[in-house]
C-alpha cells in the first residue's frame, strides 16, 4: 500500500489536460469486439479498468492492436464471440462486469463466467440478470446476486423493461441484449442516466427511439463504425474544477472534457454553490439522440461557496461525484445534503460510509443518512489521515482535500487512482508548478 501526502497548495495554475473517459472507453473496446469490421479508437483511457476491458475482449477472440495513440480493435461481430477457457476477470471495473453479459446473453450454446476482485465480488448483478432472464438468457450467480456469475447464451427476445433505478451501466446491458435479440426492446427509465451507449451505439448505425422515459432499440445484424473517439472525463476532470474552487487564488484550465449534459450535473451543482466555472456545457438534448459526444475547455477559478441541496432526480447525472460534493459542503457556509443517493453503497466502496468517515477524519462535520449525507459547512478542513479504501474516487478525493486542507492530508492506499486515472499524481505536480 502506498501512503503519499498532500500538503496545503501555495499555489495551483496552469491548465491540464483531462484523462480519457473511463465510461466511454469501455464502451469503445466492447462495441469494437462487437463489430464485424475493424474499429480505430483514439483517446483510449489506459488505466486498470480500461485494460480488464481489453482483455476480456481478447479472451472472446477479438484482436487488439496498440498504435500509439490508437488502438484498432478487430472484433467478432455480434453472434461470435468464442468461450473463453477460464473466467473473464474484471479486475475492479463495474461497467465492463455489467455491460458485457448483455451482449454474452445472446451467444446461443455458449457460457461465460465473470468474476473480478474483492470489491468486485460485493457488487450485485441481479439488476442485470432480471431483465436479462426476462429476454430469455439464463444466468447463475453466487448468493442469486453476486460474482463469480455464469451466464449461459440463449436465443433472446425483445421486451419491456421498466428500470426500479436509474442506472446506466443496467441501461446499457439490456441496450447490448437488445441489439442481439429477436424483435424490438423497450426500456422505461425513472430518471436519465448517462447516455454514451446510446450515442456510441447510434453511431454504429444501430436504430435507437426515444420518447420521454422509453427508450427503444432495434436489433441490429451489425455494428459498424471506422473510427470512435474517446473525449475527456468529466468526473477525472471534477477533480480539478474542486481543486480549481477550494485552494485559495487557484487558476485553472481543464481541456478536452466531455461536457454531454448527462455526465456534467456536478458542474451544474457547483455553479448552484457559487463556484466559477466557464465553458461550453451542452445544454438537455430532447429525444433526439445525438452520435457524438460534445467536448469543451472548462476555466475555473478559487471563490466562496454556499451550501445546496441535491436532489433525487440529480443524482444520477452526477453519481461519480458526490463524494466531492461532500468536500465542498465542507467549505461551503450551511448545509449541504444529498438525497436520494443510497446507490452510492454499491460503488467501488460503500461511497456514503467512506466519504462520511473519511472527510470526518480530516476535521469535517458530516452525517450520513440512509439515502445520503449532510455535511454542515464550518470553513475548511483540518487535514489528516484517509484510507482510500481500495477506491481510486475516495483516494483523489482525499488528495484534493490535502490541497484544500490547513495541515494536509496523507492518503492511504493511493495507488487505487490508476484505476482511472493513473498520471493524476503526476498532473497534480505540474500543477504545482
Ligand atoms: C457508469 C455508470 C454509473 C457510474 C459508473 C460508470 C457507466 O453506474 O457510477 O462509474 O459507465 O455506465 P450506474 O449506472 O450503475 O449508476
Amino acid at each position: 500500500m502506498t501512503d503519499v501526502t498532500f500538503a496545503p497548495a501555495g499555489r495551483l495554475r496552469g491548465s491540464v489536460v483531462a484523462p480519457p473517459d473511463k465510461s466511454i472507453s469501455h464502451r469503445a473496446a466492447i462495441f469494437g469486439a462487437m463489430a464485424s469490421e475493424p474499429v480505430s479508437i483514439t483517446g483510449y483511457l489506459h488505466a486498470e479498468d480500461t485494460h480488464s476491458t481489453l482483455n476480456a475482449v481478447r479472451a472472446l477472440g477479438a484482436l487488439v492492436e496498440e498504435r500509439g495513440e490508437e488502438i484498432v480493435v478487430r472484433g467478432v461481430g455480434l453472434r461470435d464471440p468464442r468461450e473463453p477457457d477460464g473466467i473473464i476477470d474484471v479486475g475492479n471495473a463495474g461497467t465492463l462486469m455489467r455491460l458485457l453479459p448483455g451482449w454474452l446473453a445472446a451467444q446461443e450454446g455458449r457460457s461465460f463466467t465473470l468474476d473480478g476482485d474483492a470489491s468486485i465480488r460485493r457488487r450485485p448483478v441481479d439488476r442485470i440478470a432480471v431483465p436479462l432472464r426476462q429476454m430469455g438468457a439464463e444466468i447463475e450467480a453466487t448468493d442469486g446476486r453476486f460474482p463469480p456469475f455464469t451466464v449461459h447464451g440463449r436465443r433472446l427476445h425483445g421486451t419491456s423493461y421498466e428500470m426500479p433505478v436509474a442506472s446506466a451501466q443496467v441501461k446499457s446491458c439490456v441496450l447490448l441484449a437488445g441489439v442481439a435479440a429477436e424483435g424490438a426492446t423497450t426500456l422505461i427509465e425513472p430518471q436519465p442516466s448517462r447516455d454514451h451507449t446510446e450515442r456510441m451505439l447510434a453511431r454504429m448505425g444501430v436504430q435507437l427511439h426515444r420518447s420521454g422515459r422509453h427508450l427503444t432499440i432495434s436489433a441490429a445484424d451489425e455494428l459498424e463504425a471506422e473510427s470512435l473517439v474517446v473525449p475527456g472525463d468529466a468526473s477525472s476532470a471534477a477533480f480539478w474544477l474542486t481543486a480549481g474552487v477550494l485552494v485559495p487564488n487557484a487558476r485553472l484550465l481543464v481541456k478536452n472534457v466531455n461536457v454531454n449534459w448527462t455526465r456534467i450535473g456536478f458542474v451544474r451543482i457547483l455553479l448552484r454553490m457559487g463556484g466559477v466555472v466557464v465553458g461550453g456545457l451542452e445544454d438537455p438534448t430532447d429525444d433526439e439522440i445525438p452520435g457524438h459526444e460534445p467536448v469543451s475547455d472548462l476555466d475555473v477559478a478559487a471563490g466562496p461557496l454556499e451550501a445546496t441541496t441535491v436532489e433525487p432526480a440529480e443524482v444520477p447525472l452526477a453519481i461519480d461525484e458526490l463524494p466531492l460534493v461532500a468536500l465542498l459542503g465542507c467549505f461551503a457556509e450551511g448545509e449541504t445534503v444529498v438525497r436520494g443517493a443510497e446507490e452510492l453503497k454499491v460503488k467501488e466502496s460503500d461511497r456514503i460510509a467512506t466519504v462520511v468517515d473519511g472527510l470526518n477524519g480530516l476535521g469535517g462535520d458530516l452525517e450520513a443518512t440512509d439515502d445520503g449525507f449532510v455535511v454542515r459547512g464550518t470553513g475548511g478542513l483540518r487535514g489528516g489521515e484517509i484510507d482510500a479504501a481500495g477506491d481510486h474516487r475516495i483516494a483523489m478525493l482525499g488528495a484534493i482535500a490535502g490541497l484544500a486542507s490547513k495541515e494536509g492530508v496523507t492518503v492511504r492506499g493511493m495507488e487505487a487512482a490508476a484505476v482511472s486515472y493513473p498520471t493524476f499524481t503526476d498532473d497534480l505536480a505540474h500543477l504545482l508548478g
